[in-house]
């Protein structure tokens, strides 16, 4: 048995997180969750968006499914997922963007990871203004690139194309104007690449990838970058593949592991059970998949693609005009994990 820190989240995350329960259950994937609240929901009963006592859950569960939180406007509250991202180590965010049969998207053919690091970089978070004569005249960022942070994301990247069966690794960089900071990135993804030699590596600059995974997405397999490029580049991707409703993300570190959906809380929607709750439901595959729980992880993945497949049980944002609910597309993809037990 596993246990799971849940934290059903604000807005429409209850919802789909309901979603996801119930199909994880219909899998009879041994789960064991301990439900912690973060975000708003924690801010209205324990004045902090980040209680100690989800803390220290994921600390013992070391694996957390998280739904969507709002972000606190005002009070000078830390992000959750910052703060989560820096006390556990998660350097590696991977997100998978697969293309769903029956969506309405421009490319049918889209299987690619993007795995990003989510500690460095222009992120790292040392920013200043430069004052004159009580007048701000500039503003500096400074990146901070380290090989051992590199070496670990880089390595993440080619470990996981190996686990997976993947055939291409591709450093995505701008070391031609950023010689320094994406300089070492590339030296140190050319010096990883030869510990793997069956799998395929090759670099791109980060403007002309985005160019090709718009025009030949079918092209990459594993892209590994950067925080910055890395934060839009799986965007792009999220895109590729009918948005954000449908892909969900890893955030890995050594020794634990969260899983959630790219999307935000959607307060426009919450309460209204319209909600689609496939990248939740995909964020609990890629933790089964974690877990070691694989034979879970395909039932229900392969449940997902059948539903939205046929297109009966599908939300609106999937289907305009459609209404069908959160829990009745839930119950559709649960009825077919069962079928296929
Ligand atoms: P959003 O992703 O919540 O919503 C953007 C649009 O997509 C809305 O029209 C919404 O209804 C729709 N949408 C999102 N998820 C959907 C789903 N599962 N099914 C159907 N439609 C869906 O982004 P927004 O509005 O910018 O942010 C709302 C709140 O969420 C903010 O407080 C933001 O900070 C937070 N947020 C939290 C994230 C997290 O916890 N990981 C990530 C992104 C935003």
């Amino acid at each position: 048995m596993h246990t799971v820190t849940l934290i059903p989240g604000d807005g429409i995350g209850p919802e789909i997180t309901e979603a996801a329960v119930q199909v994880v259950e219909a899998a009879g994937a041994p789960i064991q969750w301990d439900r912690q609240l973060a975000g708003m929901s924690a801010v209205d009963r324990h004045d902090t968006p980040l209680p100690d006592a989800t803390l220290d859950s994921f600390r013992r569960n070391r694996a957390a499914l998280k739904a969507p939180l709002t972000t606190p406007v005002g009070g000078g509250y830390r992000s959750v997922n910052v703060t989560l991202r820096q006390e556990f180590d998660l350097y590696a965010n991977v997100r998978p963007a697969l293309s769903f049969e029956g969506t309405q998207t421009r490319y049918g053919n889209v299987n690619l990871v993007t795995v990003r690091e989510n500690t460095e970089g222009l992120y790292a978070g040392i920013e200043h203004y430069i004052k004159a004569e009580g007048k701000t005249i500039a503003a500096e960022s400074i990146a901070v690139v380290t090989r051992s942070g590199c070496e670990r994301i880089i390595e993440h990247a080619f470990r996981y194309a190996r686990q997976t069966g993947r055939k291409k690794v591709t450093a995505v960089h701008k070391a031609n104007i950023l010689k320094c900071t994406s300089g070492l990135f590339l030296e140190i993804g050319r010096e990883v690449a030869q510990k793997y030699p069956e799998i395929e590596f090759e670099d791109r600059i980060v403007d002309a990838c985005a160019m090709q995974m718009a025009m030949h997405p079918d092209q990459f397999d594993v892209i590994v970058t950067t925080n910055l490029f890395g934060d839009i580049l799986s965007d792009l991707a999220a895109g590729l593949v009918g948005g954000l409703g449908l892909v969900a993300g890893a955030n890995i570190g050594r020794e634990a592991a969260m899983f959630e959906p790219v999307h935000g809380s959607a307060p426009d929607i919450a309460g209204k059970n319209i909600a689609n709750p496939t990248a939740m439901i995909i964020a609990t595959v890629m933790m089964l998949d974690h877990l070691g729980e694989q034979a879970a992880a395909r039932r229900i993945e392969q449940a997902v693609r059948e539903v939205i497949r046929e297109g009966k049980h599908v939300t609106a944002d999937l289907k305009p005009g459609s209404i069908c609910s959160t829990p009745e597309m839930a119950e559709a993809i649960a009825e077919k994990v069962r079928l296929a037990g």
